[in-house]
């Protein structure tokens, strides 16, 4: 295993651990009803800002918004014995190397990013019948993902990677009067001596009928733990509405 990798998984383990000592409560909720989840986030990341987290295998990372994941808002691994099986979705597979491109191992092929977004989130994601197979479940975030558009959308609001400073608020405002709901954004926060936080996930909410709905309505006390929990995004949190914001189009060599 790469470090990079390693790296994002020990952060992920970290969070978990810390997630379930401290909400004993949802805790013992979850575990009456393991699986039982009432949304969906499509998360983007912003594949400059996941290399500039950990630049170890990324070469030439996009300069458009690809796929992390689609994630219940709660539950994981809910089925141990269904295997993510690259056959299944190789009717998919153009699609899914450009728009679900594993951006931190650039060198190798996907298909060990993908059995994880499979067998942590898709076997959970399946207890709906319009995602209850692989091929559904990848085929369904890819077009949500199409019909979504984020790239053309930061666009046309005027928001394009450079090097200009955006304010949150007004990114958050743009990409709210677009769609209509409200999304979770998340960012780096600013390195030691610098003042900005850089985007970095764009996160969109669906019901269970795959209708976009806002992130910010709760529905439990500890969802956004919970929800940071299953992104394994350690490094990544809700950004700060009062920071600048960077947007960046290249990798700086952090080597
Ligand atoms: C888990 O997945 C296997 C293989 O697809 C399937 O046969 C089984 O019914 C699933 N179990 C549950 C509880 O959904
Ligand atoms: C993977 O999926 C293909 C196509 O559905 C199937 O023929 C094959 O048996 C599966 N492989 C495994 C190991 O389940
Ligand atoms: C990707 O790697 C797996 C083994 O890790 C292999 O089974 C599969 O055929 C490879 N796929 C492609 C498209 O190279
Ligand atoms: C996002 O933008 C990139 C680069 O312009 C493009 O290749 C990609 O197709 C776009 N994605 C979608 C879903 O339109
Ligand atoms: C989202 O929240 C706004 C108010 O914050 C509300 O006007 C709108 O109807 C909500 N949209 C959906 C789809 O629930």
């Amino acid at each position: 295993m790469k470090p990079a990798k390693l790296h994002y998984w020990i952060l992920g383990c970290f969070s978990m651990v810390l997630c379930c000592g401290c909400t004993s409560e949802k805790f013992l909720l979850s575990d009456s009803h393991p699986h039982a989840w009432e949304k969906l986030y499509l998360a983007h990341h912003w594949p400059v800002t996941v290399c500039k987290m950990s630049a170890n295998d990324c070469q030439d990372p996009p300069e458009y918004w690809t796929i992390h994941g689609l994630w219940p808002n709660r539950g994981e691994e809910c089925n141990r014995t269904w295997h993510f099986n690259v056959t299944e979705i190789k009717d998919l597979m153009s699609d899914m190397r450009c728009y679900w491109p594993d951006v931190l191992h650039s060198s190798q092929n996907c298909t060990h990013f993908w059995r994880h977004e499979w067998e942590k989130h898709g076997t959970c994601a399946a207890t709906l019948q319009i995602l209850n197979s692989q091929k559904k479940y990848f085929g369904k975030a890819l077009e949500l993902y199409q019909h979504l558009d984020l790239n053309s959308s930061l666009l046309k609001a005027g928001i394009k990677p450079g090097s200009t400073y955006y304010q949150m608020t007004a990114i958050k405002e743009a990409l709210t009067s677009f769609y209509g709901v409200t999304l979770k954004i998340q960012c780096l926060p600013p390195e030691e001596g610098e003042k900005a936080q850089t985007i970095g996930q764009i996160e969109f909410c669906f019901s269970k009928k795959l209708e976009l709905r806002n992130c910010t309505e709760s529905t439990g006390g500890s969802e956004r733990m919970q929800a940071d929990l299953e992104l394994g995004t350690g490094e990544l949190s809700v950004c700060d509405d009062t920071l600048p914001t960077y947007y960046p189009s290249q990798v700086q060599s952090h080597k």
